[in-house]
């Protein structure tokens, strides 16, 4: 990468209010990766129409169900499989009507999360509650600041009292990370949309995968119920697993610096480990991390060994390393 180029994004963070205006003035080189903060564009809950009873919708393998209003009710997760998970805390299940959405409504009652927020199962407990307090502070934020889903993480901690970040937390870290991520290489796509804050695979005519990660559900009616059991697919550029295990490895000669020094063997982190575990979460939440390292957006004193971190790596390398990450076992 040269010079030119590195500098055009270090000077991301001052301008960065909208991302529109970045595609606008930032097409040429290293533009902003508008990709991996993708819109809604889903309609706002209608209600119900006029009299008939909500319809129930439901998933194999559970009894329950739930209606459309209320799988978008942010102050009561859908709970399909209760016996899948430890008895969980009130803030995990329901959080606090007005303040405190439900933890499990984004991260899942089983922490498992969503490619649009981060999995949770697995993070050490003070991790977790080292984080919370960064967003409060407003040190971690997001690179495009206008992602919805971060925006709302940011108000979810803000309005948290320790007592109720402290139990999300032994909650979530008593449970086993577990990856429903299939990473798969490719240089072509059939078609590609957001939707749902997710950049999906959809039918079309073809395109190239270009230096991005197409990350989806297998269903996206399963992914509009919050099924904990749905699988996603990341496509990858052709070559990045291999290339970000090398990197990840080696460091690249001093381009970056070993992961698993930090992170531990197989970016498991674990005990000794002073970085979080990566393996098998979800690539595009890792490649919005490293980036976001990048431009200063999650900054604040714990995020100095990783702003050391990225500081030369290009966006095609936070690819290749998001994608070897999530190609591990947990
Ligand atoms: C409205 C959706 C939403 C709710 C509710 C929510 N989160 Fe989050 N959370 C997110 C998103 C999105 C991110 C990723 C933000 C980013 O990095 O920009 C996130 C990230 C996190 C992280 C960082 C994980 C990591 O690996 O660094 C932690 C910890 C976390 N949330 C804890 C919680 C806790 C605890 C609660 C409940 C008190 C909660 N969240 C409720 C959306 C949500
Ligand atoms: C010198 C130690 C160190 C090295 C080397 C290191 N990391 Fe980290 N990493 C950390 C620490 C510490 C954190 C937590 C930062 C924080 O609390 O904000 C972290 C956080 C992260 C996160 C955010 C995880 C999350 O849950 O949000 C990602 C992604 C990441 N590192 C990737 C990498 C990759 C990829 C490499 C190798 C290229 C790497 N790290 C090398 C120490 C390191």
């Amino acid at each position: 990468m040269n010079a030119a180029r590195r500098g055009s994004r270090l000077k991301l963070p001052a301008i960065v209010a909208s991302a529109s205006i970045l595609l606008a003035g930032f097409s040429q080189a290293d533009p902003f990766p508008l990709w991996a903060f993708p819109a809604s564009n889903m309609p706002i809950s209608s209600g119900q129409s006029g009299g008939a009873a909500p319809q129930r919708l439901g998933l194999p393998g559970t009894n329950r169900t739930f209606s459309r209003e209320a799988l978008r009710d942010r102050y009561a997760a859908p709970d399909w499989f209760p016996d899948r998970h430890p008895p969980a805390p009130v803030v995990v299940l329901t959080g606090r009507e007005g303040a405190v959405a439900a933890c499990g409504y984004c991260h899942l009652p089983d922490g498992l999360g969503r490619p649009e927020n981060a999995s949770l199962s697995g993070l050490p407990a003070d991790y977790i509650r080292r984080q919370v307090a960064a967003f409060r502070a407003g040190t971690r934020t997001s690179a495009a600041s206008d992602y919805v889903p971060s925006v709302l993480m940011a108000q979810v901690a803000a309005n948290a009292t320790d007592e109720e970040v402290a139990a999300a937390a032994n909650y979530f870290a008593a449970i086993p990370a577990r990856a429903h991520v299939h990473v798969v290489e490719t240089n072509r796509i059939t078609g590609s949309e957001a939707k749902g804050f997710l950049l999906r695979e959809i039918a079309g005519v073809g395109e190239p995968l270009g230096d991005r990660i197409v990350e989806g559900p297998r269903d996206f009616e399963r992914f509009e119920r919050r099924d904990p059991r749905l699988f996603y697919v990341a496509y990858v550029p052709f070559g990045s697993v291999r290339r970000g295990a090398k990197l990840a490895r080696t460091g690249g000669a001093g381009l970056t610096v070993a992961c698993n020094t930090c992170h531990a063997e197989g970016l498991r982190g674990g005990a000794g480990a002073t970085g979080p575990p990566l393996a098998g979460r979800s690539p595009s939440y890792i490649f919005r991390q490293l980036y976001g390292f990048s431009t200063g957006a999650r900054g604040g004193g714990a995020s100095l060994p990783m702003r050391a971190v990225v500081a030369r790596l290009t966006q095609n390398d936070m690819i290749a390393l998001a994608a070897y990450a999530g190609s591990l076992k947990p």
